[in-house]
């Protein structure tokens, strides 16, 4: 594997990708369990929403009826970001824990630079840095999916539960740029593996631990 996350700590982090629908928390969960069934201490975390402020904020940001604008909800995302790394991603990552993040900055870039304002796009790259103490995964999983098929998915997950949050519901457009975005990031982001969510879960889980074993020593041997 490529570089190593930084600052340089025990543990391991990975996270996990992609547009509304694509399957992020399924892989994050069946990863999950394989370490575990493993012997491995994991510990799973998400973005919005990985501590109690955080959960706060992602209530905001995704149930709320405030219209943020994209700079605004940067900020807000990155404040859960940022309580996130503090709370659990360093001290896990001290402890030589794995970590396991259901979205991390790339969602930030994504969501709120090329989707939301691409004019911002620089800026947010250069203050990810600062907003998440310079922690880079130590690999990075995108499960790609085109804004149509999303789409189908998404109208079917928001029948089964009523109503879809504040990113699922933006429009046709946004979801074309999210989609976009997160496929050229695939060739040019560092330590990262690109998947197609619509290949079916298990042959996708089966790529994931492949690259889990060739990350983690020792494992699956
Ligand atoms: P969630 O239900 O966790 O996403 P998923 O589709 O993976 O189940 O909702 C998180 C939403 O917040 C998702 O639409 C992406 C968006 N988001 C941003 O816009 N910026 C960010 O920095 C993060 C972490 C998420």
């Amino acid at each position: 594997m490529g570089l190593k996350n930084k600052p340089n700590y025990e543990g391991t982090f990975i996270v996990f990708e992609g547009p509304n629908g694509c399957g992020t928390t399924t892989h994050w969960g069946r990863a999950a369990d394989y370490l575990r069934e493993e012997g491995l201490e994991v510990v799973q975390t998400r973005e919005p929403g990985g501590t109690i402020a955080g959960k706060k904020l992602r209530a905001l940001l995704l149930e709320s009826d405030i219209k943020f604008a994209p700079r605004t909800e940067y900020f807000l995302f990155s404040a859960s970001r940022a309580h996130n790394v503090e709370q659990n991603i360093i001290p896990g990552l001290k402890a030589g824990k794995i970590i396991l993040c259901d979205r991390y900055f790339t969602s930030s870039t994504v969501f709120q630079g090329y989707a939301g304002n691409e004019e911002v796009v620089k800026k947010i790259k250069k203050i990810n840095s600062f907003a998440t103490f310079g922690v880079q995964p130590d690999l990075r999983f995108i499960l790609n999916i085109d804004y149509k098929k999303a789409q189908k998915r998404l109208k079917k997950i928001k029948e089964e539960r009523e109503e879809g949050d504040n990113f699922e519901e933006r429009d046709q457009e946004f979801q074309r740029k999210v989609s976009k975005a997160y496929k050229d990031l695939t060739q040019k982001l560092p330590n990262t593996i690109g998947l197609d969510s619509t290949d079916p879960k298990e042959t996708n889980a089966r790529k994931i631990r492949k690259e889990l074993q060739k990350l983690i020593p020792g494992l699956g041997s």
